[in-house]
């Protein structure tokens, strides 16, 4: 049974790809069941003040490969809002919506599994650049995070050689290694830290001085964002929070130049990589996932699922429930670790 009409938002921070999971429901729902779909400004913003515009084809062309999200996004949380479940219910009656697709990271899907508690029906779609989403292997936009890290690391090496300096390069992920460990593994660092593992600044040291010993006159350390050392040296500095609670992360690398400097004498620059990683074209893996995601999230609504987001297992698409997306945070694997770790210093 042909839904009346979809609602589509975006929602936390933007990710390449989001355009491309746009592009693929609407040109699936459309022509496959005759679905028509409105898209919500500014994620959650949207639907509770009832900004909406007509995705159609004219409107979802040409959007594949670009970065950023056409809808806009903000990090809203309805139930923050006043009245605000009550304001999505209106509005949603209003524009004759029968569903939602939000696609976002655990706080956007939060939200969604909260109003499928209450009898709303939402397929959501996996996002964040930081890969930390539990319940499927990988969200889209983390591949192309990566990519960017890796080839800043590579730049940064050549610079760092010339000059014979040791390089900290901070990079997001939140309270996850994942960008962390895959970039610096891609891009050969000799030291990498992340939240899951508190730091030894000391030994960071040893292997940067070890590296030196052996003929080596600079050095390449990522480090996470949200990585901390482990005597709890560093004072963080009171942090702003968004609506979900989350703190402003960064910081790391400015501290870890001038310890590094002072403690191993050699010259220390810091580059903090920032929202860099999240901007730009979508690798050609993130835009097949992103597509792939799209195509069955639409699936999924139509055939009558909801409270359910769709997931990556292995190399397949499926769906799962919202519940196990949003129990906890994926962290990152101890083996990938280890094996970053055979080559530092
Ligand atoms: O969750 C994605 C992410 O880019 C994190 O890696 C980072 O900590 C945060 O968002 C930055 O958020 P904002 O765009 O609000 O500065």
């Amino acid at each position: 049974m042909p839904m009346k009409r979809v609602g589509i938002l975006t929602g936390g921070g933007d990710c390449p790809g989001l355009n491309a999971v746009i592009r693929a429901v609407v040109r699936k729902g459309i022509n496959a069941y005759d679905h028509d779909f409105m898209g919500f400004r500014y994620g959650w913003a949207g639907v509770l003040s009832g900004d909406a515009i007509p995705l159609t084809h004219a409107s979802t062309r040409g959007i594949l490969h670009r970065g950023g999200t056409i809808l806009g996004t903000s990090r809203t949380n309805v139930f923050k809002e006043e009245d605000g479940l009550n304001r999505v219910r209106r509005n949603l009656e209003q524009l004759d919506i029968e569903a939602l697709i939000p696609i976002g990271g655990e706080d956007t899907l939060g939200v969604a599994r909260r109003l499928h508690e209450e009898g709303i029906k939402v397929v959501g779609v996996p996002k964040t650049i930081d890969n930390d989403l539990a319940g499927t292997d990988f969200t889209f936009g983390f591949q192309t995070a990566v990519q960017i890290a890796t080839d800043a690391i590579d730049r940064l090496h050549t610079t760092a050689e010339s000059h014979n300096r040791v390089i900290v390069v901070e990079v997001m992920g939140r309270h996850a290694g994942w960008i962390a460990v895959h970039s610096g593994m891609a891009g050969g660092a000799d030291a990498i830290l992340v939240p899951e593992r508190p730091f030894d600044l000391d030994e960071v040291c040893k292997h940067l001085r070890d590296r030196h010993a052996r003929g080596r006159t600079f050095s390449i350390v990522v480090a996470s964002e949200g990585a901390h050392p482990r005597e709890g040296t560093l004072s963080t500095k009171a942090a702003d929070v968004d609506e979900f609670g989350h703190e402003r992360l960064g910081g790391i690398a400015a501290w870890l130049e001038r310890e590094i400097e002072q403690r191993t004498g050699y010259e220390t620059r810091q580059v903090v990589l920032g929202h860099v990683q999240r901007g730009g074209t979508p690798t050609a893996y993130d835009r097949v996932l992103a597509t792939r995601y799209g195509v069955e999230a639409v699936d999924a609504l139509t055939r009558g699922e909801t409270g359910v987001m769709v997931a990556l297992r292995g190399t397949d698409v499926l769906t799962v429930p919202l519940s196990d997306a949003l129990a906890q945070p994926k962290l990152l694997d101890p083996a990938l670790y280890e094996t970053a770790a055979v080559f530092f210093g």
